[in-house]
């Protein structure tokens, strides 16, 4: 099955996002992260900090995949380095399975390497490492420290990926990564 084939994608910087679409993204949201603390739904796409674009995937209109981007510099073993954190990364459940995620993780490469960026970056479960794995990102070892939605500083449990985008993964230091602010 290829469940990509008869989608339209569009990629949307977070200003031009309408209200109407922050309720549909919400909604797609809430059914993809069930387990979530954040009340995706609407009005509410995001979950902790707010992405500034993001690629997403329409069929008849409505929103059915969806990944997001914010730039930043982290700070890696006391270096600056550039990357484009992604989050909010959801096939609808309908549709899973299907060769939708790996879609949408070219796309999210072809737009990070369209903002000429270096690496890209992401935390995630260790239960869809694979995933990611199956799309060109590295696990690093991190660990990750960053600030969580209730304002505290923690050391992710997680684990730490980067897509090696215009800059190869040799290029990226070893040691622990600080993020110094939220995830997306
Ligand atoms: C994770 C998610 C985006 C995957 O989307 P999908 O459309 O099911 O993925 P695909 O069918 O395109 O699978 C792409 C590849 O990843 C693999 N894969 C998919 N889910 C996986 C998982 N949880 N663990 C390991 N590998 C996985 C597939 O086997 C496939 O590999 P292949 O190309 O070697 O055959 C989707 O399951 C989802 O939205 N889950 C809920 C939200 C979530 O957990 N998002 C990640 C937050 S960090």
């Amino acid at each position: 099955m290829n469940a990509a084939a008869d989608l339209s994608w569009a990629c949307t910087w977070e200003d031009d996002v309408t209200a109407a679409e922050h309720d549909a993204l919400g909604a797609l949201l809430a059914r993809c992260f069930v387990r979530s603390r954040t009340p995706f739904g609407p009005g509410r796409s995001w979950s902790s900090a707010r992405p500034e674009l993001r690629v997403v995937a329409h069929a008849d209109g409505q929103p059915v995949a969806h990944i997001a981007v914010l730039r930043r510099f982290l700070q890696v073993d006391g270096r600056a380095v550039l990357v484009g954190d992604v989050g909010l990364v959801a096939v609808d459940p309908a549709l899973q399975g299907g060769g939708v995620g790996a879609e949408l993780l070219a796309r999210g490469s072809a737009t990070l390497d369209g903002l000429e960026l270096p690496f890209g970056y992401l935390t995630c479960g260790e239960q869809v490492a694979g995933f990611y794995g199956s799309g060109g990102w590295v696990r690093v070892p991190g660990p990750t420290r960053m600030v969580r939605a209730d304002g505290r500083v923690q050391v992710y449990g997680g684990v730490s990926m980067v897509l090696p985008v215009r800059a190869g993964i040799e290029r990226w230091p070893a040691g622990q990564v600080d993020r110094n602010g939220w995830e997306v």
